[in-house]
């Protein structure tokens, strides 16, 4: 097997993970804590499902014969820890997805993978971004929510550490690709990420 089809193997893998991961996640947000936010862990879920068949569907095309096994899907039942997992996860996926892309390069008869890979960390990115918001817009909330009095607000000091990971983890990712895009979105959403990061840390 050639280091490429490796790497779309583990990446179609990595798709089911982050499909079963976003399912448990919108249906732990909608019974336990009746949280709309239910809603975009499944849309995301449902296009990570799509990912994972575009992927399948190239491999098989390409007479690439793989098994999906399936890694270990990171489970919580806090609401900060869900949406902080699965920022980090996505940071992640992101980082293969552009190794990917390197190990592509310009190679003329790659370039349906190159277009297939760009177009799934398009969405990806979409992910990324609205993961970050909600991370921020529910660390917000708990701690509105802690300072009226309501202790089953309050998150845990490893729950906070992890938020503030995920949002440093992001800040660095951005500077990445802002260098590799040349796009001033990335400058500024690493800006905006870092001021994040450093909330967790001053009121956490
Ligand atoms: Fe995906
Ligand atoms: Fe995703």
């Amino acid at each position: 097997m050639n280091k490429l089809n490796a790497m779309l193997i583990d990446a179609l893998n990595d798709e089911w993970k982050a499909a079963f991961q976003y399912y448990i996640h919108a249906s732990q947000f909608r019974v336990l804590h009746n949280d709309p936010i239910s809603e975009h862990m499944k849309d995301h879920a449902d296009d990570e499902v799509g990912h994972a068949e575009r992927l399948s569907i190239h491999l098989l095309g390409k007479g690439v014969d793989f098994q999906v096994v399936i890694p270990e899907v990171s489970s919580s039942l806090d609401t900060v820890e869900m949406i902080a997992q699965d920022l980090q996860d996505e940071v992640t996926t992101i980082d293969k997805y552009s190794a990917i892309l390197d190990a592509i390069g310009d190679d003329p008869k790659l370039t349906d993978t190159r277009v297939l890979i760009e177009d799934i960390t398009t969405d990806e990115v979409e992910h990324q971004d609205e993961n970050a918001a909600l991370l921020k817009t529910k660390i917000d909330a708990r701690k509105q929510a802690m300072a009226g009095g309501d202790q089953g607000a309050v998150i845990p000091d490893e729950v906070m550490a992890k938020a503030m990971n995920a949002f440093v983890r992001l800040a660095d990712q951005s500077d990445r690709l802002a260098v590799r895009t040349n796009s001033q979105a990335f400058v500024r959403r690493a800006n905006v990420v870092s001021t994040w990061a450093a909330d967790c840390v001053k009121n956490g």
